[in-house]
């Protein structure tokens, strides 16, 4: 499924700008292009998930939840099947945000809940959703969206992490396994090995978990140069799960 941008810009004119004689600035434009990459993953997901219920979707991170709200007026509704989306965002701008929104939504027939509270509270989460969506969650909000969508045993995972503070608990270990194999102090060279590192360590942690991942560039790195998509499914196969487990001991040292 691919999406246009003319239709994507006109949807996040209406939804997040509102206004007459004004049009979408170059970040806005930007967005387009990652919804339109983003949005055909979310559009895949929801075609391989054979669900006689309600379809889950939730957005975590969501910010003003572009991800969610698009995915349901273009993605769910048009399915005509019941589907409900369930958006978490600690940030209080955000959520009202979102909250206006909704109103100029086009997806009647779809309930949208959406949860002021941060990712790391289990309360603030469904369980057993079918598809857990996170772009750009910063810092160490990624490493607690991988944990959550394990504990609510999501099916599907796509999750785009952003920067990687000194706070995510794997750039420590990044840091560790640096000085063990002698690289130099020079900050560019050690920021590439560390992002590798912590790369690895969630790849790693979703495989032991049961979740077959594939990560692919959701986008052009000249859009966002965090471009980086992880794709998880829950499939529970024990012999990937063994090996993972290993690597990943071996990773921690
Ligand atoms: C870079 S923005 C991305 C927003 C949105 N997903 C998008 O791509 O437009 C990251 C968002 O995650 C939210 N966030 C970060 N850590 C969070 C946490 N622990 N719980 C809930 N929201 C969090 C921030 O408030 C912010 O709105």
């Amino acid at each position: 499924m691919t999406f246009a941008r003319a239709q994507l810009d006109e949807i996040l004119h209406r939804l997040f700008i509102d206004a007459p004689a004004t049009s979408l600035r170059d970040e806005d434009r930007r967005k387009s292009d990652e919804m339109a990459g983003l949005l055909a993953e979310v559009a895949a997901a929801v075609a391989r998930r054979a669900c006689k219920g309600e379809f889950v979707l939730v957005d975590a991170a969501a910010g003003k939840a572009y991800v969610g709200l698009l995915a349901a007026e273009l993605i769910l509704a048009p399915r005509g099947r019941p589907a409900r989306v369930h958006v978490i965002e600690r940030e209080p701008g955000r959520v009202a945000a979102c909250r206006d929104a909704i109103a100029r939504l086009r997806a009647p027939s779809l309930a949208i809940e959406v949860v002021a509270a941060d990712v790391a509270d289990p309360a603030a989460w469904p369980s057993e959703p079918d598809l857990v969506v996170a772009l750009h969650a910063c810092g160490q909000a990624s490493d607690v969206i991988i944990d959550q969508s394990l504990a609510v045993r999501a099916r599907t995972l796509l999750l785009v992490p952003c920067c990687t503070s000194k706070d995510v608990s794997a750039a420590a270990l990044a840091q560790r396994r640096a000085d063990q194999l002698g690289m130099p102090r020079h900050a560019e060279v050690r920021r590439r090995f560390i992002q590798s590192v912590v790369d690895a360590e969630r790849t790693l942690r979703l495989e032991a978990a049961g979740w077959q991942s594939t990560v692919v560039s959701f986008v052009a790195p000249t859009v966002t140069p965090h471009n980086l998509l992880w794709r998880a499914e829950r499939v529970g196969e024990p012999g990937r799960m063994a090996e993972a487990a290993e690597q990943l001991a071996r990773l921690r040292g």
